[in-house]
């Protein structure tokens, strides 16, 4: 994206330069699907799609915040003095959020700014759009501020600010990856310890393609607070017996002698994928670091059945494009990514075939849904930064 684009942007709604430039990624997530809040392991990395801001000091306790990818809702003002969640602000929340969070742990902002906003994620994408600029936010305040906030706290205020700022019951792994994220490696977590390590996407001459469904989906009306407590009443239910403090603790043996314990056929098709989907992310980890990358993908179209027939987040779209995905040549594998229920998928495609790739999927998902499929290169991409205006990024 034109850097300039940003600058004049924020020239033309606040008639003055900026005075500074920041970039946050987006996220897509290799395998570990709806793991993240059952204490299992995800495996994300942030791509090089996300959120630009242009930010300048103001000497009041005023803030101004414009988005260009949502013009309608205008420039939004709120208060230092008010931070409270407000209905009206609109998208301006998440931001807001998170600067309520950093004043409310003890940081001092001591004066208001301008924020221009623009980003090349797909609004409602499942790609992170609200990680990539609730991190934005969080840095650019311990940029400008210096407060001196570790990277990993800024994701744990994230997450807060998603679960008890906005209402969405979500886990850690989209802020996580998007403040965490490094260029061409994905992050192997744990989320029962929060234990990480850095793994290179080495994928031969194979590319990321993610697929977007231009299905919108709304994480906070979705079905997603529904399967979390769902897994939730398994785990209780398994609980009575062994002592774990999530399901992602049981192998899948262990899973196949307990599950007696729930006796409950959604229940037990909600805690089998979270098991077997944080066993089979070990194993797809395991594949790739040993360059075995048709084992790897058989896992990753493996994650996408699980997600269809015991999680049952997929639907018709997602459906289809992951499908017809897997009947092209020099495809790896492919999955939906996220949440679910619309969003978008990834499919690991063979660099010479990503043209006749799209051509057959998006032919095939028109026809089928009767509207048009998006298609972008995945490239992973650093967490956020600055970037020095001036200096092309
Ligand atoms: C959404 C949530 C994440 C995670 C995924 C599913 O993206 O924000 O915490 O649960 O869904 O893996």
């Amino acid at each position: 994206m034109d850097t300039n684009t940003i600058l004049q942007g924020y020239k033309n709604i606040f008639n003055e330069s900026a005075d500074k430039l920041f970039f946050s990624p987006g996220r897509i997530n290799l395998i570990g699907e709806h793991t993240d809040y059952n204490g299992g392991n995800v495996f994300p990395c942030a791509i090089s799609l996300g959120t630009y801001a242009a930010f300048g000091n103001r000497d009041d306790q005023t803030i101004k915040m414009y988005s260009e990818n949502l013009p309608d809702t205008g420039v939004i003002t709120v208060s230092l003095d008010d931070l409270k969640y407000n209905k009206s602000d609109d998208w301006a929340n998440y931001p807001k959020g998170m600067i309520y969070l950093i004043t409310q742990a003890g940081y001092k902002i001591n004066h208001g700014f301008n924020l221009y906003i623009q980003g090349n994620l797909p609004d409602g994408a499942g790609l992170s759009s609200s990680a990539s600029i609730e991190l934005l936010m969080g840095n650019i305040l311990n940029d400008v501020f210096k407060l001196g906030i570790d990277q990993l706290d800024l994701v744990k205020m994230g997450q807060q600010n998603e679960n008890n700022y906005i209402g969405v019951n979500s886990g850690i792994m989209d802020e996580f990856a998007v403040g965490m994220g490094k260029k061409n490696q994905a992050i192997l977590l744990d989320t029962n310890i929060m234990e990480y390590h850095y793994a290179p996407v080495e994928l031969g001459n194979h590319v990321i393609v993610i697929m977007n469904t231009n299905k919108h989906r709304a994480l906070a009306d979705s079905k997603y607070n529904e399967r979390r407590s769902q897994c939730e009443k398994a785990l209780a239910l398994l609980q009575t017996k062994l002592n774990i403090k999530s399901l992602g603790q049981l192998s899948i043996d262990e899973f196949d002698r307990n599950s007696y314990l729930i006796n409950d056929d959604t229940l037990i098709r909600r805690a089998r994928h979270a098991v077997f989907e944080n066993q089979r992310t070990l194993k797809a980890i395991k594949y790739l670091k040993d360059n075995d990358l048709v084992n790897f993908g058989k896992l990753v179209n493996a994650s996408h059945i699980s997600l269809h027939y015991d999680y049952e987040v997929t639907g018709i779209e997602l459906d289809t494009l992951v499908e017809a995905a897997w009947q092209q040549d020099g495809v790896l594998g492919a999955r939906m990514v996220g949440a679910g229920f619309g969003g978008c998928a990834i499919a690991f495609v063979e660099k010479d075939k990503v043209e006749n790739f799209k051509l057959n999927v998006g032919k095939i998902y028109q026809e089928k849904i009767g509207y048009a499929a998006d298609f972008y290169i995945a490239e992973i991409s650093d967490g956020p930064s600055e970037i020095k205006i001036g200096v092309e990024k």
